[in-house]
């Protein structure tokens, strides 16, 4: 509770204000109807046409408070509830942009869309309510008692049974419907998974004709959702008629006794109907109370869903770094009995006691057959995943004595399930600087080979691209990808299998660029065909999470048996292509 103490402070004028100003609400209500009774009583009674226009007056003078207080009340309430929401919002989403893929992948994108959201709006109705009714609730319902009792002990005793049977009743539906809020929480995580799933790849579903497979899915955990909102919204509704029946039979009560104390001259006429008031008034406050309640049952399950975000430990931090200041100066990699693995008590290791220096400037090959860990070993360079044992150095410095910030500004990647960004290209090339000049965008354009098709669009550079690249080819974008990786004008440039698809010649065209333009930048370049690594200064071999062959490509197929074999493969398929 105290970390949201920080989110109150800022507005706490509003905390206080809103339940204050309603405070005048209470205090019309419960004036009210002693007005009423005082109008029919002695103005009625003695056809007292001034006593009655007086206090008719004063019955609109409160009535004007009472809106004024109640306007007020709303607003701040309002302003209250919807700062503390976003300000927590902001933090939450924050919090997520610092977690680690590892991190992420243990909540489901869905669930956290569902926190960011839906969890806090739950929570931000549960402060607009309570602030409401903070001072309201409990103000009208003691008030109400207390001018029950004045206007007539005898009669108010009736409170003494009907209150303590409500409160049960109430205490009842809520721990009935606690539990069932918490369930409807998961269903809406599982459906908001659903969707997002659904809508990213929405291609692949098209193509392999899915989309009934995936409408049953939907179907499913819409069924499950509605099922638990009804469960939950059934209590809720019950609530409604009970406090009703409780209403009416008290009304029942307080017009059969209060009528045998008219008929016996112990009651004016005018106190039965301000009588009457109160029990209303004393009623619908435990109604009220009753509502907050409910929606706190459900904004605390939701709450518990925002605070186990918050409290994630964040795995991979720069916190500890002892050179938090330091850039990547040159480029140079040094890999020590390096080993990794993705699920922790698993035996096979993805990357086995990997050695090796790549001096700055250089470039480096790196081949070996599908799933043999290139890609996670490059990981490791920008700290996408942590070692688990041994260490990385970037120009002698471990890579967690970096901030994270200077070693990834550092360390241009391109990854090899790249994604571009929906906007113009420009703005796309431009998360590699912002800003960067238009000639150095230009030449980094250039130098990916994209400078040409991208003038021929209508557009050129301020072309729209569409959610996730989709409407240039997968070679455009690949290119379009480095291009924003060079724009960083980073030390070392890692690209996997960045030029896919790409054509052999195109391809050849920007291996020569990078020689020239590139020339004190270190590359690191993954790829499948060995016409892409062939003149690297350095190629290494891996397999299974080993580096089985390391050289230049006459050494390679003189010395190593894995790297002739994949040379042949590929010069066979080329004679028979
Ligand atoms: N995020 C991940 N979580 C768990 N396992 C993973 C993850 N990424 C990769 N792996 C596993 O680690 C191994 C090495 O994967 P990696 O992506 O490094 O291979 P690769 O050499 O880059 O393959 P490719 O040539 O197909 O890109 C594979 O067995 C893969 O299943
Ligand atoms: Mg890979």
């Amino acid at each position: 509770m105290k970390r949201y103490m920080k989110y109150v402070r800022p507005y706490l004028y509003a905390f206080i204000l809103g339940p204050v100003l309603m405070i005048t609400e209470v205090v019309g209500e419960v004036l009210m109807p002693s007005l009423m009774a005082d109008i029919i009583n002695v103005g009625a009674l003695n056809h007292d046409v001034g006593y009655i226009v007086g206090k008719g007056i004063s019955m609109i003078g409160v009535a004007l408070m009472m809106m004024v207080g109640g306007i007020g009340g709303a607003w701040f309430a309002s302003k209250a509830a919807v700062s503390f929401s976003a300000d927590l919002r902001k933090d939450l989403f924050q919090k997520i942009q610092t977690f680690s893929f590892a991190n992420i992948d243990k909540f489901s994108t869905g669930s956290l869309v569902t926190r960011l959201t839906n969890d806090i709006t739950q929570v931000q109705n549960l402060i607009m309510m309570s602030l409401r009714m903070a001072m309201r609730a409990p103000g009208m319902l003691i008030g109400a008692v207390i001018m029950a009792f004045i206007m007539n002990r005898q009669l108010a005793m009736i409170f003494l049974v009907i209150l303590p049977l409500m409160v049960v009743a109430v205490a009842i539906v809520i721990r009935t419907a606690f539990p069932r809020f918490t369930i409807l929480q998961k269903k809406l995580d599982a459906l908001n998974s659903n969707i997002q799933e659904m809508l990213t790849n929405v291609r692949v579903i098209k193509s392999f004709v899915r989309g009934s497979y995936e409408e049953e899915r939907f179907a499913h955990s819409n069924a499950d959702l509605k099922q638990s909102g009804l469960n939950a919204f059934k209590i809720v509704i019950i609530q409604m008629p009970v406090v009703m029946l409780f209403m009416n039979t008290t009304t029942l009560l307080v017009v059969w006794f209060g009528g045998n104390q008219i008929l016996t001259g112990r009651m004016p006429v005018g106190d039965l109907t301000a009588f009457t008031t109160y029990v209303v008034q004393v009623l619908s406050s435990l109604m009220m109370l009753a509502m907050v309640l409910l929606t706190s049952s459900r904004a605390i399950a939701s709450l518990k869903r925002i605070t186990e975000v918050l409290d994630t430990q964040v795995d991979l931090t720069d916190e500890n770094a002892r050179y938090g200041q330091v850039p990547v100066k040159h480029g140079k990699i040094e890999f020590q009995n390096v080993s990794f693995r993705y699920y922790k008590n698993s035996e096979e290791k993805v990357l086995d006691d990997i050695d090796l220096v790549i001096e700055a400037g250089q470039t480096v090959g790196i081949i070996g057959s599908t799933g043999c860990g290139k890609t996670t070993l490059v990981s490791m360079i920008p700290r996408l995943y942590d070692v688990d044992e041994g260490k990385v150095l970037v120009d002698g410095i471990d890579v967690k004595d970096y901030s994270l910030k200077n070693l990834r500004d550092g360390v241009g990647m391109v990854l090899q399930k790249n994604v571009l960004f929906s906007g113009t290209i420009q703005e796309n090339l431009r998360w590699g600087d912002e800003n960067a000049s238009e000639e150095a965008l230009l030449e980094a354009s250039r130098s990916a080979q994209a400078d040409e098709f991208v003038q021929n669009f209508t557009d050129g550079y301020e072309t729209e691209l569409g959610q996730g690249g989709v409407n240039v080819s997968g070679g455009q974008k690949q290119r379009l990808c480095i291009a924003r990786a060079l724009l960083k004008k980073p030390k070392i440039l890692i690209l996997d299998d960045s030029t896919s698809a790409v054509d052999t010649a195109t391809e050849a065209k920007i291996r020569e660029t990078f020689r020239t333009t590139l020339k004190d930048t270190t590359k690191l370049i993954i790829a499948q065909r060995i016409t892409s690594v062939m003149e690297a200064d350095q190629i290494l071999v891996m397999d299974e999470g080993r580096i089985v062959g390391r050289g230049r490509h006459e050494e390679l197929m003189k010395d190593c048996e894995a790297y002739r074999e994949i040379y042949d493969s590929q010069m066979r398929e080329e004679v028979l292509a």
